[in-house]
This record gives C-alpha cells, structure tokens and sequence, in this order.
C-alpha cells in the first residue's frame, strides 16, 4: 500500500520518479505527488487521482534537479485530497518525506510538537514534523531520533533543503529497496522502478536507516552500528513489467502463464525418480519424514492456492493438513511444533498479517518455508528457505500468473513429501509428465479468448453470480468468485457443489446464474445433478467442462471446454477461463481491471 521512489545521481530526476510512480501505481492510486530539489529550494506537485493526473498537473512546468521524492497514495489516515497527498514538506519548505505505513501512535507525538499546525489530516506529516523538530543539522540523527519515538510501521524517504546532495530512508515493516549504479541511487517500495537502470539491489531490514549522499551508501542501525548488506542481482527483465501490446497488464499477464509456468517448474523435477527436486526445501530425507502436519497460510487469492495444497498433500503425501488466513493465524494460538510444517504464500512477499504470521509460526518452532513472487522481499528474506514461484512481475492488482505458479509450486512440494511416503515411481513420473504438458494445454485455453469474451459480455448486467466445484475445484470456484468481485464489482460467492441444498440453493434464481466447474473425476454424476438442481430454480449455468465431454451440455447454458489433464492438476487449466470470463465482464463494464476501486497490489497495513 503506497509506493515510494526516490533518486539521487547525475540524471534529472522527475522522469525518473514519474515512471518510477507509474510502475507502483499498482500500490496505490488514489493521489501522487513528487519532490525536486534544487538550488536549495523544493519544488513539489502533488494531486489526486493516478500518476497521469500528476503528469498533466506538472504537464511543462520545468522541475530541474538531480535529487528527489515521489509517492503514490492509498489512504489510511485521511480522506483523498491533494493535502493528504506525499510527500509532505514541514519547516516552511526546508524537510520533505514520503511514508509508506501508519504511525500509530501520531496522536501523542503531535502533542509533543512545537508546531501544532499542520497542512494534512496525516500521520505522516506528524513524522515529517517530528524529524524536523528533532533536526539540528543531521538529517540522519534527527531521523533516528524521530523513529525511536513510532510506534507502527513505516517506510520512509526524507530530503532536507540544507542538504543538496542526500537522501535519508528507513524502514519498519513497509519495504524499501535500494538500487545501486554508476554514481546514482534509486530507492522504491520494489525493484521495479530501477530495473531500467540497475540489477543490483540492497533491501533495507526493519530498524535500518540508510544515508545517501556524495561518499556513497551507508545503512546503519538504530544503535548506529554500521551494516555491511548483500547486493542482490535482479533477473527479472524491465520488458516483462511491460504491457507489451495487451491493452491492461491484468490480460498480459492472463497470457503470461504458459510461459512463465515453464519457468515455475524449471530445473526442479528428476523425472527417472519421479520426484521433484525443490533446492529452497532444505530439509534432510530424515527432517521430511519427521513432517507430522501441514499448514497453509496466507490471504486472498495466495489462500486459495493453499486449499488446493492441501488436497495434493493429502493425496499424495498422506499428511493432515490445514489451510489457514494469515490475519486470523497470527492472532490465535496456532497448535504448532517442530513437526508442523507451515507453508507462507504471498505474491508479493510483503502482505502485513502474512509475514506477521511468518514470525509467530517461526517463534512456535514450527518448519517455515516461503512460497513466494517477489525476489528479496520481506517474507523471502525471514523465510530464509522456501521458493521463488518465478512468475516474474505481477502488476495487475488482480492476481493470475502468480497463482497458477504457486499451485505449480505446492504441487512439486506435496509430489516431493509424497515420494517419500506414499506416492508410488508410476505416479510420480505421470504427474511431472503431466505438468510438462500444461503449458501448450494453457494455450489451447487463450486461443478460446474471443468466444469466452462474447459468453462473458452476455453476463455482464447480472447483479450477482454463483460458482460451483468439487475437490480440487472447490478453491477454483473460490478463486472465479474473487476474480470476478474484485474486477467487476459484480457480487459472487462460491459454494462446494454438494453445500448447495444446505443453505445457498435458496439464492439461486433466473436472476442469479451459477458457474460450474464440471470435472471428469469420481464426483462428475454429483456434480451434474447439482447443476440441474440449480437450472431447475430458473439458474442460466456456464459449465467448464473437459474436452470431448458431450454429456455436459445438458446441463449447460453456455460451454467452456479446458484439455484434459491429471486430476490435481485441473486448477491449473480450470481457473484460466474464470480469469477471462471475469476479465471480460470487468471491460465491457467500463472498470479499470489492473487497478479496482479501494484495493491496492501489496497490502502492507493490517
Ligand atoms: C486477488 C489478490 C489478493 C492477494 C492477497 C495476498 O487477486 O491478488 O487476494 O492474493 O492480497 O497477497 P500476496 O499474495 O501478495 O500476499
């Protein structure tokens, strides 16, 4: 939530930050701003609405200078107006800060201020104030002197007018990273925005304070102890964080997942035993078997990958499992040990009650593996061990490359716990052959994309919509539903097909069509009666069916077909038209798909 950029170095800034705002917008969009310094003088712009608006706003106002800070907002204190909007200059012009998080306790610090006025409803304007006060004529001291006093969380760039040649960042809980090159700095909430320029990245941990200016970059402690950190090299390349000729990058990256699949499931199989082979494991054969009970924790659309997890490891691993919401984990006292193992899924690595339940399953003692999109994030760097999912970045606010590469990763894990339990050698080579075959079955799926927008276009005026699976399609049904809210606004819930006549069947109505995901696996006879059941109330179905299934159009409205493929791995083909058929109806209703009213791509706030 926010996105912060800052550079400093040889080239003028404001481009620099523009499109470094452009690349975080999908952190938030309800207002942005910029700062320049120059000749001792801050120049600053903000305004509400996307970086465009602030690009027409700044528009050919000449905004000179090597050293600046931009911000792009999503609300927590304070309503959406140009006031509240960052960065947020204090000390009649002198100090300008951008802040990503919420000071907590902002209330009792502006009673401390000598300056009781300020511009914003902000917290962060408090901070900024804070720094100010405490500045005597280093910025570094007087930011470390402000920052033991917060309670919360923050992400922080801060420049001073005195200093024209120094960017001060810190950060607790909301991440920043810093890219280094010839002679210039680039400080951002991801790497995204100094891909163009640098690969090699630094990640500021909590409590770091760094200070860039003309003798390089330092990054101490809050005793000031100084910390030599590891430069990281970034392989993601700039063109893939591009829409490259798709209209939205929410419909580029629906396209993406053949290919990036590919990358997901790279080097990690050993097809004469098998198994798969996933290095970030770390655990010995003995460690593995000494696995009682798994756990799936994270939020959203991450959640749901977990649910499917959970039915590869019982499956093929005989383990029990769980699949739990982060935020809900974090603050009961989940029943871990030793021999729990938990799996963390995040996209973005920086998901608030994700990582907060990172650290209480770390402190429980249970095993902690990260299955994780973003390289060098916060959970990827605490997890320590677990795996990148490689589907590259994800800007679109709604997630769809990332989840079929975090289904792709569980089931390499569960395949992996399986072989050395339960999983025999025939089924374990029928699995990695089957995965190899997914991409060109994903491809035959896009190629449908022109019928599955004229289906999707014909729903788009219902008010509501249901969604129907069973077993493994269970999570897909979720899945559709959260597609479909979060890009069109148009109400959804997903039901497990046989809970229909237990309570949600009285929704159902001419009104309300239901989506079905009609697998050929031991439920297909239960599954068919439950969507006759909902026809019968009146219901229009969309059924997703398997190829060279006639009987299915019986009881379908309208007809998707998907490949056939092993029965795990059907989420993996099945959720594809979900994402189109939403898509679909969020465009002809005119929404903004890559960036949906009220939610933002990282959600680093509780
Ligand atoms: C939905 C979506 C969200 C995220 C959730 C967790 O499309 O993207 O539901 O899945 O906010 O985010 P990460 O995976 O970054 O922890």
């Amino acid at each position: 939530m926010c996105g912060i950029v800052g550079y400093i170095g040889k080239k003028q800034a404001l481009p620099i930050l523009l499109q470094g705002l452009r690349d975080l917008e999908y952190r938030g969009y309800d207002s942005a701003g910029i700062a320049v310094l120059d000749n001792g003088k801050i120049d600053r712009v903000r305004e509400v609405g996307k970086v465009d608006m602030l690009a027409k706003k700044i528009g050919q106002v000449k905004i000179a200078g090597t050293l600046g800070i931009a911000h792009t907002r999503w609300a927590t204190h304070g309503g959406v107006t140009e006031f509240n909007a960052h960065p947020h200059i204090v000390g009649s012009g002198k100090l300008a800060l951008v802040h990503n998080g919420i000071i907590e306790n902002y209330r009792e610090i502006k009673k401390q201020l000598k300056n009781q006025k300020q511009e914003s409803e902000t917290d962060s304007e408090i901070l900024g104030q804070l720094i100010f006060e405490n500045y005597e004529g280093d910025l570094v001291k007087a930011v470390k002197k402000s920052l033991l006093k917060v309670r919360g969380t923050y992400g922080i760039v801060v420049m001073h007018a005195d200093h024209p040649n120094q960017l001060v960042a810190a950060r607790l809980g909301s991440p920043l990273a810093i890219g280094i090159a010839e002679g210039e700095y680039y400080i951002a909430s991801d790497v995204t925005p100094m891909l163009p320029f640098t690969k090699q990245v630094t990640f500021l941990d909590d409590g770091e304070i760094a200070n860039i200016n003309g003798d390089g970059l330092k990054i101490q402690n809050m005793r000031d102890e100084i910390i030599n950190k590891t430069i990281t090299h970034i392989d993601w390349d700039q063109q893939k964080a591009q829409k490259g000729g798709f209209e939205n990058f929410m419909i580029k990256e629906i396209f993406d997942q053949p290919t990036v699949f590919e990358d997901a499931i790279r080097g990690r199989f050993n097809m004469e035993e098998g198994t798969a082979v996933l290095g970030g494991l770390n655990m010995t054969l003995e460690q593995m078997r000494d696995i009682k009970r798994v756990i799936f924790v994270a939020e959203g659309t991450a959640r749901y990958t977990g649910l499917i997890g959970k039915y590869a490891f019982e499956r093929l691993a005989d383990l029990p499992c769980d699949v739990d919401f982060s935020s809900e984990f974090r603050y009961r006292d989940p029943a871990v040990n030793k021999h729990t193992l938990v799996f963390v899924i995040s996209q973005s690595g920086e998901t608030a009650d994700t990582l907060m339940a990172t650290r209480e399953a770390k402190r429980k003692g249970a095993v902690v593996r990260g299955i994780v999109n973003v390289i060098g994030s916060t959970i990827a760097r605490e997890t320590k061990a677990g795996t990148y999912i490689h589907a590259g970045p994800e800007l679109s606010v709604a997630s769809t490359k990332a989840y079929t590469n975090m289904v792709a990763v569980l089931l390499l894990y569960a395949l992996q716990f399986g072989r050395i339990k339960h999983t025999s050698l025939a089924t374990g080579k029928r699995l990695l052959q089957a995965l190899l075959e997914i991409p060109e079955k994903m491809n035959e799926i896009l190629k449908q994309d022109a019928a599955i927008k004229k289906i999707a276009e014909s729903y788009k005026d219902y008010k509501s919509i249901l969604y129907i699976g069973r077993g493994v399609n269970y999570p897909v049904a979720l899945e559709g539903t959260m597609k479909l809210k979060e890009t069109s606004y148009i109400h959804a819930e997903g039901f497990a097909g046989g809970e229909l006549k237990h309570g949600p069947l009285a929704l159902v109505s001419k009104d309300v069509p239901v989506v079905a995901i009609l697998s050929k696996d031991q439920l297909y006879e239960k599954m068919k009666s439950s969507i006759q059941e909902v026809r019968a109330r009146g219901a229009r179905t969309l059924v997703i069916a398997t190829v060279g299934d006639e009987e299915a159009k019986e009881v379908a409205d309208d007809i998707i077909y998907v490949p056939d493929t092993m029965e795990l791995l059907e989420p993996l083909l099945n959720t594809i038209p979900l994402q189109l058929f939403a898509y679909h109806i969020a465009v002809a209703l005119g929404r903004d798909v890559d960036r949906p009213r009220n939610l933002a791509k990282s959600v680093t706030v509780e």
